[in-house]
């Protein structure tokens, strides 16, 4: 039995240290395959010494005039090629240059209901993008050219917001039998100019949806998310809070967060199992050693 034990742990303890060897090993290959790159670049320069030899060939073939005239234009493109292969390592380090992220301004928009309790609570950064056959673009809302209204009842609320290109509405629902808040449609209405020249005329509406789900009594939030609103349009909602109904001391609730925006919290939990078998591992190979020595002396 003991022997058996031994055995086991010895065979572990063995995969551990070369395992351990592997990665090691692993790591130096990467690191003595980096510079590799760099060792090549020097050979175009060694080339570019080379360029002397046509010069000294020039004089031998006298009588045919031809040859070296066509002798002298190789060197050149042969001196042209190194040049060409220098730019690349240049253009590998450099990052591709990401796209400018469009100035999404984040607004503040609020209805009161005939009280003048605040029924509808939302922070966002809204953009309507267009990708048809003809426009490819994005309107951005300004907050300070916009104005909220709306209306509340106890089962619905609605939200206007009217800017100078249009408007965009949503309406909440508050279900009591699936005790959630959503907003159920969405319409807009857009007349603007992509590119220059005349201006067109957008708009659409998106019914019967459950989008921004929370509980009654908290908000909705999310970074990023998109509402398709058919024909090409899009809306692009970014970094907002939404809430709708039993909104308290003119605050958001506790938060839900949109899937996209959840913690995962896998990589975490599988690095930590990792360590703990790696531990486990280390002890046990430990203890083996411990007992074979106590062994080892009392064989003595
Ligand atoms: C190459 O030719 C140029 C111009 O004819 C001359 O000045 C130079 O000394 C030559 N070099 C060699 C190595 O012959
Ligand atoms: C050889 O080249 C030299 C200098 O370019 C020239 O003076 C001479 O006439 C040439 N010889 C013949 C045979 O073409
Ligand atoms: C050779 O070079 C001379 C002068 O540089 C030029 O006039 C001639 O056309 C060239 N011949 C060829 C075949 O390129
Ligand atoms: C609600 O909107 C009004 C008008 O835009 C604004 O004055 C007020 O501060 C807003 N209230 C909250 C809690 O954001
Ligand atoms: C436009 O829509 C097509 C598919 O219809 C998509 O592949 C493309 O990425 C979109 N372009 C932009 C700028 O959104
Ligand atoms: C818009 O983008 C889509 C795909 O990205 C492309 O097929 C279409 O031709 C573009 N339209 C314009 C006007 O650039
Ligand atoms: C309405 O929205 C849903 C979900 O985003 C989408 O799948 C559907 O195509 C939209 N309908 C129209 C008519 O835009």
């Amino acid at each position: 039995m003991r022997n058996g034990l031994i055995l086991i742990a010895a065979v572990i303890a063995a995969t551990a240290l070369t395992s351990g060897e592997y990665s090691s090993d692993f790591m130096v290959k990467l690191s003595t395959t980096t510079p590799q790159p760099n060792t090549t670049t020097p050979h175009p320069n060694t080339t570019t010494t080379t360029t002397p030899h046509p010069n000294t060939t020039t004089p031998h073939p006298n009588t045919t005039t031809h040859s070296p005239n066509t002798t002298t234009h190789s060197p050149n493109t042969t001196t042209l090629h190194p040049n060409t292969t220098t730019p690349h390592p240049n253009t590998t380090t450099a990052p591709p240059a990401p796209t400018p992220p469009t100035n999404m301004t984040k607004g503040r928009y609020n209805v009161t209901d005939k009280d003048g309790n605040i029924c509808i609570l939302a922070d966002l950064g809204i953009g309507i993008r267009v990708n048809t056959s003809e426009v490819n673009g994005t309107f951005i809302v300004q907050p300070r050219k916009t104005t909220s209204s709306g209306q509340c009842s106890e089962k619905t609320a609605d939200i206007t917001l009217i800017f100078d290109e249009g408007s965009l509405a949503l309406k909440f629902k508050n279900d009591e039998t699936k005790q959630k808040v959503y907003v159920e449609f969405v319409e807009f209405d857009l007349t603007y100019a992509f590119k220059s020249g005349a201006s067109e005329n957008y708009g659409g509406k998106n019914e019967s949806l459950e989008l921004f789900s929370a509980a009654p009594g908290h908000s909705y939030s999310c970074s990023a998310e998109s509402v398709y609103m058919g024909n090409g349009v899009s809306l692009d909602l970014t970094n907002y809070r939404l809430q709708a109904f039993n909104i308290k001391n003119k605050a958001f609730g506790t938060t839900d967060l949109c899937k996209a925006d959840k913690p995962d919290y896998r990589v975490p939990i599988a690095v930590g199992i990792i360590l703990i078998i790696l531990i486990v591992i280390v002890v046990i190979a430990y203890l083996i050693s411990r007992k074979r020595r106590s062994n080892g002396y009392q064989s003595l």
